[in-house]
């Protein structure tokens, strides 16, 4: 019995409940599995020291993924991320980063007084996402950073680019240095000769995985996977206790156990049969004259030599040098076709598959790229894709937090040091950090952003109207 069904058949027992939760699984409205949400009672094992129903589950999910021991998490890649950076480093540690890290990783580099030093990635031509992050600029920063306890690289991105974790990992063990993958994007790799290898099967020491981003699973179901050598692995457990629940839930721990065994029993078939699906479709977009779909249709890996791997489950659906925008083409696909993506920046739009697509769902969407395709003009691309320079760093976040008290319009804080921080959700990649400058180059691009349609969040300000700096008379350049 998996971890679902034994819940149903402790339900079905009859036993009293004389314990949490509070709804004593009483039927009160058919949309929810009350039946079968419980808490930790006998039998049913404890997620922060699991020895039983759980341990069992957990070491399955490490057996899948070839790692020594892989942890669940019920919320999300955030609390793994933010764990896993903890474990792994000290405060006041400096810790290697590309800029383009999900904002949980800078919230844990606040919440350890971290000192980043961000490592550069090319920008790709056609969109202006991230391109994979080098291997030589990992080795160069690990060799000017001797001071270094960390290396963290986001594997694969939102877009789907993927790094030569192998290649970086091999380098950051030669220097002592732990590496930790972002892998939230990729629970799936690695299923299949079609899509990249994952990072676990790469050494690195940590990875966290969303399920929920990529594999059927329920919403903020995620892994987090250790190997034995560099990172303490009772520290990253006693650092899980720290950042996630004490009452975790068995619907999502069952959801996570349903994916796990639905992997190991039926991973290749469903895997091919996914392939195939994406195969039917970059057939049909092979033709497409204005837009672009990286790495698929009459676009490949080879266009894109900043791309070490791609994962092929993306459809970054590039509107650059057309009429269209990409939060242009998401409002089209959305109210034309209703189809519905995941997000849109500047100058694409992003769909996301998986396994539980159908062929019939990929080839809606190629014959609406299609039509769509027909109907756009060329256009001279709009500003450079490369993101702005990086805002110079002035001190800490923690400092800069501690610091922070004003609010000014966009055009006054030339010049200030931020007090939090700005970023377009999704893909949650903070624009600028507490404790950066604010530049006239940053202004234009949160402008343009906000021109093309981008959704802009800031913490305690409007960007980009207004943004939250130091108290003026602390800092100004
Ligand atoms: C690259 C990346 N890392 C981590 C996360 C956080 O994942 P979760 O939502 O599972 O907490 C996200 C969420 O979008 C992400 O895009």
């Amino acid at each position: 019995m998996d971890l679902l069904e034994t819940l149903r058949y402790y339900h079905d027992s009859g036993a009293c409940p004389m314990h949490m939760p509070g709804h004593k699984r009483a039927d009160l409205g058919g949309e929810l599995p009350w039946q079968l949400d419980i808490t930790e009672i006998d039998g049913f094992d404890n997620l922060h020291d699991a020895q039983g129903i759980l341990k069992e589950s957990m070491d399955r999910a490490a057996r899948l993924y070839g790692a020594d021991r892989s942890f669940f998490l019920v919320n999300g890649s955030t609390c793994g991320i933010l764990a896993g950076i903890c474990a792994a480093a000290r405060p006041g540690d400096t810790v290697l980063l590309p800029r383009g890290c999900h904002k949980s990783v800078y919230h844990a580099l606040e919440l350890r007084d971290l000192v980043p030093v961000y490592l550069p990635v090319p920008a790709d031509p056609c969109t202006g996402a991230a391109g994979s992050l080098p291997p030589e600029t990992a080795a160069q920063a690990l060799a000017e950073h001797p001071e270094a306890k960390l290396i963290i690289v986001t594997s694969p991105t939102y877009e789907g680019v993927v790094s030569d974790i192998a290649a970086i990992t091999a380098l950051a063990h030669r220097a002592g240095v732990p590496v930790l993958v972002d892998e939230a994007h990729g629970a799936h790799l690695g299923f299949s000769p079609a899509f990249p290898g994952g990072a676990v099967a790469a050494g690195a020491d940590i990875v966290v995985q969303s399920l929920h981003k990529t594999l059927p699973s329920l919403t903020q179901t995620a892994l987090v996977h250790w190997h034995r050598g560099a990172v303490d692995g009772e520290e990253l457990a006693r650092q899980l206790a720290v950042f996630e629940t004490s009452s975790p839930s068995y619907l999502l721990m069952g959801s996570m156990d349903r994916c796990v065994r639905l992997l190991a029993a039926r991973g290749g078939e469903l895997f091919a049969a996914y392939e195939a699906h994406l195969a039917a479709f970059d057939d049909a977009v092979r033709d497409l004259r204005h837009l672009r779909v990286l790495c698929h249709g009459g676009d490949s890996l080879r266009d894109h030599p900043d791309f070490f791997a791609f994962d092929p489950g993306k459809l970054v659906l590039c509107t650059r040098g057309t009429s269209l925008t990409g939060p242009g083409l998401m409002d089209i696909l959305r109210k034309t076709y209703q189809i519905e993506l995941e997000m849109a920046l500047e100058n694409y739009a992003l769909a996301m598959t998986s396994i539980c697509d159908t062929r019939e769902s990929l080839l809606r969407l190629a014959g609406a790229l299609r039509e769509i395709d027909r109907q756009v003009t060329p256009a001279p691309p709009a500003g450079p894709v490369a993101p702005p320079p990086l805002p110079p760093r002035r001190m800490g976040m923690l400092e800069a937090r501690r610091r922070a008290g004003a609010l000014l319009p966009l055009e006054e804080a030339v010049g200030h040091v931020s007090g939090g921080m700005v970023w377009a959700y999704p893909p949650g990649v903070p624009l600028l950090v507490p404790g950066e400058e604010v530049t006239e180059a940053l202004c234009r691009t949160l402008r343009q952003m906000e021109m093309s349609g981008i959704v802009l969040h800031g913490e305690k300000c409007d960007p980009p109207r207004t943004l939250l700096v130091l108290k003026s008379e602390q800092w100004k350049t």
